[in-house]
């Protein structure tokens, strides 16, 4: 267990991510009973991006650096609304700041009646997200695996909300657990959403993952995918996906609003681009 979020917090795969969480939380919001966000791989939950590991690779001038006084169309302002109400308006001039991870941006979303269940397996990474959560009689934090733990938390007493699963993908086989992880979680649990983040390092690994997906013949499953140059095995990462297991019915044509302005606001050079691809339709009655 190497991996450490805080060198790539607030790079273009975190605000892609943390923008489409946050319209996700927002439309589970509309409802007024209450309900449960599973973070399987929670990580520290807040990062001091003047700190040693965020200000060592600069990741994040690439990603929400990017949107300091950039001037955002009003519909796509609108969209990210919440994503900005929870992490606070990056500073004017591009200074670094602290950014919240998946938890704390939750955190800040959720109101009394939900619910959050975090998982973190790495001590250092969980005591620190201790710290960042502080009190809150709305949380639970595991120091387990968060893959293990999703058996036994699923489906949650509220019976509504969304599970994040975001590994470090330092595993080879990380794209096999994750799907099993997934279709286990989701036989015992078919309305729940679910979201699952990639890397798109190579093309091939995530092409057979998504062939196999879809043989689960998992109802509603839509593939949201950001890249912000030509990908190279050998390069940074230039690629990053989401899928995304019974989104609300209005994310698609909101990832359509939103996925062309990152792709050009975080373009790092040729090959910039998006993909939005419903994977399954509805269940067949
Ligand atoms: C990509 S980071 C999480 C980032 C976080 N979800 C966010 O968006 O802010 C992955 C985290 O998973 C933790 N981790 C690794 N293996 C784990 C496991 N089996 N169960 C739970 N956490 C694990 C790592 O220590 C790391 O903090």
């Amino acid at each position: 267990m190497n991996y450490r979020h805080a060198y790539h917090a607030g790079n273009f795969a975190d605000v892609f991510k943390h923008a489409l969480l946050a319209r996700m939380l927002d439309y589970l919001k509309r409802k007024e009973s209450g309900f449960r966000y599973i973070d399987t791989h929670a990580g520290p939950g807040r990062y001091d991006l003047s700190g040693g590991e965020a200000s060592r690779t600069g990741e994040w001038r690439d990603g929400i650096g990017r949107f300091a006084g950039a001037d955002l169309p009003a519909d796509v302002k609108a969209l990210l609304q919440p994503y900005f109400q929870a992490l606070g308006t990056p500073p004017r001039d591009g200074g670094p700041y602290i950014y919240s991870g998946s938890p704390s941006l939750a955190q800040k979303l959720l109101r009394k009646q939900d619910r959050l269940t975090l998982c973190e397996l790495h001590p250092d990474d969980s005591r620190a997200l201790e710290r960042s959560i502080g009190r809150d009689n709305r949380v639970r934090l595991l120091n387990e695996d968060g893959y293990r733990a999703l058996k036994g938390l699923t489906p949650p007493t509220e019976r509504r909300g969304l599970v994040l699963i975001d590994p470090p993908f330092e595993s080879r086989d990380e794209f096999e657990t994750m799907e099993a992880a997934l279709y286990a979680a989701w036989r015992k649990w078919p309305t729940g959403m679910f979201a699952l983040w990639y890397p798109v390092k190579e093309i091939r690994p995530v092409a057979h993952f998504i062939t196999r997906l879809k043989e689960r013949e998992i109802p509603r499953m839509l593939r949201l995918e950001l890249t912000v140059e030509l990908i190279r095995t050998d390069g940074p990462l230039a690629a990053t996906g989401l899928i995304l297991v019974n989104p609300p019915f209005v994310l698609e044509a909101e990832a359509r609003t939103l996925l062309p302005v990152f792709a050009k606001l975080m373009a790092r050079g040729p090959g910039a681009g998006f993909a939005i691809e419903q994977m399954t339709g509805e269940a067949s009655i």
